[in-house]
């Protein structure tokens, strides 16, 4: 059975207005690409063929447009309207009949991750299959779910959004869950800020034993791009390593490629069909690599 992963890109995106009054934020670029690229092409990594997009009836036809029914990727995309932002934890019961007995990798739209160890951490998860989340040290754990660690180092707790964060840790937005969390999801009552969260499914899983947490190394990237501040420094750390390394981060054609979802005449095709950009150019480039 493929394994199945979901992009939650609804919202309303109000810290980036104006440009959200009219865009989802899950389409606006970093750098050279739109965001959506980034985590789809982290699940694509990750060896998931089967993704459910989440966004807003708003932005569906766009999304459509962008990213069609993923055939172009070898892969299967399919899509649901979240029409009120209703919470993360709702894409489970959005998502419930995609799901079906499987387990689940939720990223969120608006998250970027990059490090070559990264990928083998979360294709380790999956092939474990235990309910696991994934921490990253940052600066200002205040404005994520924060994971508050024993003397011993287990996981005793999780909060979300601290005033006094318990650690430096920060719960990233690339989750993976076994099926019982379409049931937790149902269970919850929305938050003070009228949202089924996450923290409260972790919770769950923290309560029943079950939940494991991954720690991101400090050699990968975890960036979010939730403000017009940390989209530019997403930007600009796109470029630079782009710029650096002469490959792209995010390139669905090439991860599809690569993966063996899609042959060299379907790479040429993608290619010419955008070859006056440079995202184009740099596609054929790569057959000349090899
Ligand atoms: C959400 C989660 C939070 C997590 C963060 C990661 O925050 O609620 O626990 O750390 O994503 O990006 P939100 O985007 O709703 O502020």
């Amino acid at each position: 059975m493929s394994k199945k992963g979901i992009i939650l890109a609804g919202g309303s995106g109000t810290r980036l207005s104006p440009i959200t009054n009219a865009i989802s934020k899950q389409l606006l670029l970093v750098y050279d690409k739109p965001m959506i690229y980034y985590p789809l092409s982290t699940l694509m990594l990750a060896g998931i063929e089967n993704v459910l997009i989440i966004c807003t009836k708003a932005s569906l036809e766009l999304f459509e447009s962008l990213l069609g029914n993923g055939e172009k990727y070898g892969i299967q995309i399919q899509y649901k309207i979240q029409d009120k932002p209703l919470g993360l934890a709702h894409s489970f019961i959005i998502g419930e009949d995609f799901i079906g007995d499987s387990s689940v990798t939720l990223v969120l739209g608006d998250n970027l991750f990059h490090g070559n160890n990264f990928i083998k951490q979360i294709k380790k998860v999956i092939s474990v299959g235990l309910p696991t989340i994934f921490a990253y040290q940052v600066d200002d754990p205040e404005r994520y779910g924060v994971v508050e660690f024993s003397s011993r180092g287990n996981v005793i707790g999780i909060e979300e959004k601290p005033k006094s964060p318990k650690s430096q840790f920060a719960i990233t937005g690339i989750y993976y869950y076994d099926n019982s969390v379409i049931k937790k999801a149902k269970s919850l009552t929305p938050s003070k800020r009228g949202e089924l969260e996450i923290t409260d499914i972790n919770n769950l899983y923290l309560n029943d034993g079950s939940l494991k947490v991954e720690i991101m190394g400090r050699g990968i990237s975890w960036l979010d791009t939730g403000t017009f501040e940390s989209m530019h420094d997403a930007s600009s750390y796109v470029r630079t390593i782009q710029n650096r390394q002469g490959y792209k981060i995010g390139c669905l054609e090439e991860v599809a490629w690569r993966n063996g979802w899609i042959c060299d005449n379907k790479l040429v095709e993608l290619a010419n069909s955008q070859i006056k950009s440079e995202y184009g150019k740099y596609l054929l480039k790569l057959l000349h690599k090899q």
